[in-house]
């Protein structure tokens, strides 16, 4: 049986597309940033991942605004990256695993999520940039299955559901018969908004303690709607929806190995954490 062998939660920003291509890792604005993938770097290499179920939000550059689906799952041989607008290089193209984002697929819609496939799908620098931070090299060692949650245009997914979305994924994944190490990674979030009256909020307190709550209270975040979270974490750190997803698909006991949080990447309070599951 396929088994999850752990989850990665982090912030995405395109700015990190250009620190990278710059080399500006060891710059002191960038360095206690770039300084937190070192131990999840560690875990990688002794842990060794064959796939990771990228959970992440699409920012218009696969889903416009005309035609958005609340939860997608990639489908395709190969995920292509493309020009944002932000200047970024784009990255290689990576590998997908069909045979286990159709079973995914059917088992959420087993589940009662009534999916999006998508066998042609690009992905944006939610996927990308967090999976240069995981391998810097940009010669990916895994297949990919990009399983993408609408964060852009209302309605949006509540906390619950995406909760819920987590522990589907996770039991898709333990019901699939082939031997894969799986690793779960979650983009998006902490606290930030890019735009409005309120454009460059930051709440620490609410982010540390959301990030407290993944490891001993991790459902505490499912008592918030929508504006809510908008309201304690910016209209952007609704993306920490992502970190929830993450989180349940672990199960209900995890060991948090790594965390790291600094403020502010660009406009975001970036945030990192390392789960194992507890089996
Ligand atoms: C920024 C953050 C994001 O989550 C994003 O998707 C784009 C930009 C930022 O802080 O600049
Ligand atoms: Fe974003």
């Amino acid at each position: 049986m396929a088994q999850i062998i752990g989850g990665i939660t982090t912030s995405h920003v395109p700015a990190i597309g250009k620190a990278i291509a710059k080399g500006l890792q060891d710059e002191p604005y960038w360095k206690p940033f770039f300084d937190g993938f070192g131990p999840v770097r560690h875990w990688l290499a002794e842990a060794k991942p064959d796939v990771v179920v990228v959970v992440y939000n699409d920012h218009g550059l696969n889903f416009f605004l005309d035609t958005m689906p609340t939860f997608s799952v990639g489908a395709a041989a190969e995920y292509r990256n493309a020009d944002e607008g932000w200047g970024i290089p784009t990255l290689p193209a990576f590998s997908g695993h069909q045979p286990l984002s159709w079973h995914l697929i059917e088992q959420l819609v087993e589940a009662e999520f009534d999916i999006t496939s998508c066998q042609a799908m690009q992905v944006d620098h939610a996927f990308t940039l967090p999976m240069a931070l995981l391998w810097p090299e940009q010669k990916w060692p895994v297949k990919v299955v990009p399983v993408c949650v609408n964060t852009v245009q209302a309605p949006l997914p509540s906390a619950r559901r995406c909760w819920k979305l987590g522990e589907a994924l996770g039991r898709a994944v333990a019901a699939w018969p082939g031997q894969e190490r799986v690793l779960v990674l979650g983009t998006g979030g902490l606290s930030h908004q890019l735009d409005g009256e309120r454009a460059g909020f930051i709440n620490k307190r609410f982010d540390l303690a959301f990030m407290d709550s993944l490891e001993r209270d991790p459902t505490w975040a499912c008592r918030f709607d929508t504006h809510q979270i908008v309201e304690q974490a910016g209209t952007q750190g609704i993306e920490l929806l992502m970190w929830l997803a993450t989180r349940a698909a672990l199960g209900e006991q995890v060991q948090c190995l790594h965390r790291n949080y600094h403020i502010p990447i660009s406009n975001t309070a970036s945030g990192l954490m390392l789960f194992e599951p507890r089996l």
